[in-house]
């Protein structure tokens, strides 16, 4: 190899060392001016981060009062909600549903009905919170609401900044309104962007009624719980079209039948939400309320009272409060229960708990008066077991059994138990 040639090749060697170290300085310095936003962004915290670890508690205007809200109606409530012990019972949250908003101002702000809410909703928000309980309000992903309020469509970070600034904790969003191409994943994830965007933790309700199975998305677009059926009526069972010929309002046991198979879907902060209590409402029997109570619980539903909380008959009370039922809901373990079995009119719904017991369920929809039989196997424990039961609503101990439990069931009614080997 000749000098000359050699000295080529170093100096080839060279340069491309050069340009080597050139480009790894480069990629070095690159890396150090976006450590801060790096580590700004890893530092930022998900503020809904947390959020309905357990099936979100509290009472929401819509199921008894509907449009008819105001200032001293919220006040009203959230009081007996302290005062009825329903707070110490667990119950969280106080919703306004739809009406309170009536127009959006010149710079497109919502602006709250003047007369039935004088003082702003932030006054509003402000005396809930001074009570230790939480606040919620309503919108809608479309451009109305579903009784033709302004929605949010083409606001949504605005809006959600609005409610920050008010101390909003909850927000339901509906699904009226919105156009036939308006994908329904993307709008709540938007509306939950817009919500994490102020810094604020806001629980999100989605209400689309089931429509394109929110259980599959629900959780991924931030959603904390989602409606999966059309609205409850305040009824035992049968379904019954609108008035526009679409379907259906349902009753509590036709909301009940559509939740079978969604129990995987649900977990710690983010929930199936077979709509809101009708306990208390006048359409159901005391017997039928109870069972509607505790098929919630075993659904490890949100529980929404939707009632007069300041005129409630002692029995009303005593469901609404039952805090060995509420503590079958609000279970850490967050599993939903499932129909395990069902014999014509007469089914078993089970939940398992974070302690390895059972809680279950002996429906009877039938006319009559039959005798209901769990058996272990049903509940996934060997026949051998011997289990306590428990009686949720007598507050009684029932003794040891092994492979079954039976007990007779009044018409419409339930009988709740918990199986603890
Ligand atoms: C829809 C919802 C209801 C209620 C009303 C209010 O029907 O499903 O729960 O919020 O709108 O207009």
């Amino acid at each position: 190899m000749s000098w000359s040639f050699r000295l080529a090749e170093t100096t080839v060697k060279q340069t491309l060392e050069d340009s080597k170290m050139k480009t790894i300085t480069s990629l070095l310095v690159l890396l150090l001016l976006s450590l801060p936003g790096v580590l700004r962004a890893q530092e930022k915290p998900n503020p809904a981060a947390g959020l309905a670890l357990t099936p979100p508690m509290g009472w929401n205007s819509w199921n008894k009062f509907h449009c008819n809200v105001s200032d001293p109606l919220i006040r009203n409530m959230a009081d007996a909600m302290v005062k009825s012990g329903m707070k110490d019972a667990g119950y969280e949250y106080i919703v306004i549903d739809d009406c309170w908003q009536v127009s959006r101002d010149k710079d497109g702000n919502i602006v709250a009905d003047p007369q039935r809410f004088p003082n702003g909703i932030k006054a509003v928000a402000d005396y809930v919170h001074s009570l230790g309980l939480k606040f919620g309000i309503y919108s809608d992903a479309g451009e109305k609401t579903c009784e033709g309020r302004p929605g949010s469509r083409g606001h949504q970070f605005q809006d959600a900044l609005e409610y920050a600034k008010w101390g909003v904790d909850y927000l339901k969003y509906d699904w009226c309104h919105t156009n036939k191409t308006q994908d329904a994943p993307t709008s709540y994830l938007t509306m939950r962007q817009a919500l994490n965007a102020t810094g604020r933790p806001i629980v999100l309700s989605i209400c689309e009624w089931g429509t394109a199975k929110p259980w599959l998305w629900g959780a991924e677009v931030g959603g904390n719980l989602w409606r999966t059926t059309g609205d409850i009526s305040d009824h035992w069972a049968g379904r019954k079209k609108w008035s526009d010929g679409s379907c259906c309002s349902n009753g509590m046991l036709d909301i009940l039948d559509l939740q079978v198979g969604l129990a995987s879907y649900a977990g710690p902060g983010h929930w199936n939400d077979p709509d809101m209590l009708e306990v208390g409402n006048g359409g159901m029997t005391d017997t039928e309320s109870r069972s509607h109570f505790s098929l919630w619980a075993i659904l490890a539903a949100p529980l929404i009272a939707g009632n007069d909380l300041r005129d409630m008959r002692p029995e009303i009370h005593d469901i609404l409060t039952n805090k060995e039922v509420i503590a079958v809901d609000q279970d850490a373990l967050g599993r939903e229960g499932e129909r395990v079995a069902k014999q014509g009119d007469l089914e078993v719904w089970a939940k398992q708990q974070q302690d390895g017991s059972r809680a279950v369920v002996l429906l009877n929809r039938g006319a009559s008066e039959q005798g209901i039989t769990v058996t272990w196997q049903e509940l996934g424990y060997p026949d051998h077991l011997s289990a306590a039961v428990r009686d949720l609503w007598q507050h009684k101990d029932l003794g040891k059994f092994t492979g079954k439990f039976s007990a007779s069931v009044v018409s419409h009614g339930v009988v709740m138990i918990t199986v603890r080997p």
